[in-house]
C-alpha cells in the first residue's frame, strides 16, 4: 500500500543511552504532535531492538531492522533470522544497502533471498537499489536499478509486492552532503514505477511507496518528497538528531 514513510537508518552508530535518549525524545514529540500524514520507522542496530519496540508499543512509530539472516535458522554463528525479529516487533527491515553490498559481499541473490525470509515473517523489506558515481558518469544508471530490482523482486507475487517497499539511494549520495536534486529523484523514481509497471502491473506500479535516501535532511527534505513519485526518505545520517528527524517526519 503506498504511503508517506520516513525511516530512519542509524548504521552502526551510538551507544545505549544515545540510542535511548534518541527514540524517548522523539517518542516525546510524537505524544504532543501525532504525525496523522506519514508513517514513521526507526532502524536502530539489533542490539538496540528491543529497547526501541518498547518504547514503539506506546508511541507512533514502527520499528526496523537493518538486516536479517539469508537463512531460516541453525549453524551461522553471528546471524540474526527474520523470525528472531518478528518475534521481537519488528515490523520493517533494510534489505539491499549499497553498504552490505559493498562492505558485507550482499549480492543480488543473497538479497532475493533476505526479501523472501522477511516476506515469510510478516516483516516488510525496505529493498535499496542505486548506481554508484561511475555508473551515473557512464550513463547507465537506469540499466543498473532496473537490473538489481529485477533481480531483487522479478519473482515476487503481487500480495508479496504489497508489502514491499522500495528506496532508490544513489550511491555517490549517501552520507556525503551531496543529495540528488528533486529533479534527479523523481527521474528515477518515474523510472521505478515504469520498472515495476514492465514487471508486475499497473496497480503495483502506482501503490507501490518509493522512498528516496542520499543526504537526505531537514533542509532538501521538502522540495525533495514534494515530487510526485517520492514517498518520503530513508535517512542515515540525518535521523541520529532529534530534532532534525523530527523537521524531515513533518517535512510533507
Ligand atoms: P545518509 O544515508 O542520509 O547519511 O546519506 C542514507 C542511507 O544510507 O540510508
Amino acid at each position: 500500500m503506498r504511503r508517506n514513510i520516513v525511516a530512519g537508518n542509524w548504521k552502526m552508530n551510538n551507544s545505549f543511552d544515545e540510542a535511548e535518549e534518541l527514540v524517548t525524545d522523539i517518542a516525546e514529540y510524537l505524544e504532543k504532535n501525532p504525525v496523522d500524514d506519514a508513517e514513521i520507522i526507526i532502524c536502530p542496530p539489533f542490539i538496540y531492538l528491543e529497547m526501541t519496540t518498547d518504547v514503539s508499543a506506546e508511541s507512533q512509530f514502527a520499528v526496523g531492522a537493518q538486516n536479517l539472516c539469508a537463512y531460516d535458522k541453525g549453524a551461522y554463528t553471528g546471524e540474526i533470522s527474520a523470525a528472531m525479529l518478528a518475534g521481537l516487533d519488528v515490523e520493517y527491515c533494510i534489505i539491499g544497502h549499497s553498504e552490505r553490498r559493498k562492505y558485507f559481499g550482499d549480492t543480488d541473490e543473497i538479497i532475493a533471498a533476505k526479501i523472501q525470509q522477511a516476506l515469510k515473517e510478516n516483516i516488510s523489506p525496505i529493498f535499496c537499489c542505486g548506481e554508484s558515481l561511475a555508473e551515473r558518469e557512464a550513463g547507465n544508471y537506469k540499466e543498473v536499478v532496473q537490473t538489481q530490482i529485477e533481480e531483487a523482486l522479478a519473482n515476487l507475487s503481487a500480495d508479496e509486492m504489497d508489502n514491499v517497499i522500495i528506496a532508490y539511494e544513489p550511491v555517490w549520495a549517501i552520507g556525503t552532503g551531496l543529495n540528488a536534486t528533486p529533479a534527479q529523484a523523481q527521474e528515477m523514481h518515474a523510472y521505478i514505477r515504469e520498472i515495476l509497471l514492465e514487471n508486475f502491473s499497473i496497480a503495483i506500479a502506482n501503490n507501490t511507496t518509493i522512498l528516496y535516501g542520499g543526504s537526505c535532511n531537514a533542509g532538501n527534505a521538502k522540495e525533495i518528497f514534494a515530487q510526485p513519485d517520492v514517498d518520503g526518505g530513508l535517512i542515515g545520517g540525518a535521523s541520529l538528531k532529534a530534532n532534525e528527524f523530527i523537521q524531515i517526519i513533518t517535512a510533507f
